[in-house]
């Protein structure tokens, strides 16, 4: 018997075939269920005690052999025919084009990439920071006071148990970072992701973006912040825009203000999009509170600066006359494809 299975596996091994045909027939004659194979086995029962082992093992080398030797040529085979097929097949001109359909920018990522686009014109660099803060940079270092409301839990979300780390409510945080890793001049805009513990509506949303500027240097005055962001509001609203600020406050700026743009709409009598002010407001800004220097490690007798704020939610809804927040997150395909045109 063992002689037999020997003369088998080399017929195996040396087994080749140029048709399908071919393999089927050998496959019919070794493995099928009258097949020489399982008939090997079945004698393997009158098998001396003494050989069962070695014949055993050489039965089983044999079939796994086989079987792997007869798919393998068989897989060659089919691939060769499959091929052949393809090259004789005359292509049909007369087919209609594939369609690539090519995705769009989502309309937020769109608008940040001008913001950073028309900052970077003048020398601004983009740096980033961590979504997950601690309160130093996200307020402390920016003269929070310990009591004050914007650290309550109503705004911040915090990490696990530990108060002293949260989802950042601010990029304001960024310039922290940057304050304390680099020497002025420093000249930096910061766009990012920003949590807010706020119930959703069509105007508010407890994730959304904001882009913070900050310069720092000898005799920067009010006067070049307020020359920086006019050429930014002509630049996102167009030649015609005039800004507007508006005395506020800011724990980390003083002063501080509010800057409003005339309405691109209508250019300034009034319309439903500013509500009759002929007015929009776009962002927060201010001097760096000289605390805020200190805090990072600048000196506040020899460097001053300004520094500003703004949603990119907000800018986009007004540049495309979007009514409701909620549709920059919902990815509604109908609503993003109407932004493909946009770079
Ligand atoms: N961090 C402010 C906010 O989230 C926005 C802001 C206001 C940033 C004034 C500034 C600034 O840098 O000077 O509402």
């Amino acid at each position: 018997m063992i002689e037999k299975i020997k003369a088998l596996l080399e017929e195996v091994r040396e087994f080749n075939a140029t048709s399908l045909e071919q393999v089927e027939e050998l496959r019919i004659r070794l493995l099928s269920k009258k097949g020489e194979i399982p008939s090997l086995f079945k004698d393997f029962k009158s098998v001396d005690p003494s050989e069962r082992k070695e014949v055993g093992r050489q039965l089983n080398i044999l079939k796994q052999e086989a079987v792997k030797k007869l798919a393998a040529i068989k897989s060659g085979l089919e691939q060769e025919a499959l091929n052949k097929k393809m090259s004789d097949k005359k292509p049909d001109t007369t087919m209609p084009a594939r369609f690539n359909p090519i995705g769009s920018r989502h309309p937020l990522s769109v608008v940040r990439n001008r913001i950073n686009g028309i900052f970077e014109r003048i020398g601004f660099v983009i740096s980033e920071g961590p979504e997950i803060e601690d309160d130093w940079h996200n307020f402390s270092a920016l003269n929070f006071p310990e009591e004050h409301p914007a650290r309550d839990m109503q705004d911040t979300f915090f990490v696990s148990k530990n108060p002293d780390i949260a989802l950042r409510t601010h990029t304001s945080s960024v310039q922290v970072r940057v304050m304390e890793n680099q020497k002025p001049p420093i000249r930096t805009i910061s766009p990012g992701r920003v949590f807010r513990n706020e119930a959703i509506s069509a105007r508010a949303h407890c994730i959304f973006h904001q882009v913070e500027g900050l310069y720092i240097d000898e005799g920067v005055s009010f006067a070049d912040m307020k020359q920086c962001l006019l050429y930014f509001a002509r630049e996102m609203f167009g030649e015609s825009t005039r800004i507007r600020l508006r005395p506020s406050f800011f724990p980390f700026t003083e002063p501080s203000a509010e800057m409003d743009v005339s309405c691109n709409i209508c250019g300034g009598p009034g319309c439903t999009i500013c509500k009759y002010s002929g007015w929009i407001e776009v962002m927060g800004c201010g001097m760096v509170d000289p605390n805020v220097l200190e805090n990072c490690g600048i000196d506040s007798r020899k460097y001053s600066g300004y520094a500003f704020g703004m949603g990119i939610e907000r800018i986009a809804m007004n540049l495309y006359q979007i009514k409701d927040l909620r549709m920059f997150f919902e990815n509604d395909l109908r609503f993003l494809r109407q932004f493909r045109s946009a770079i």
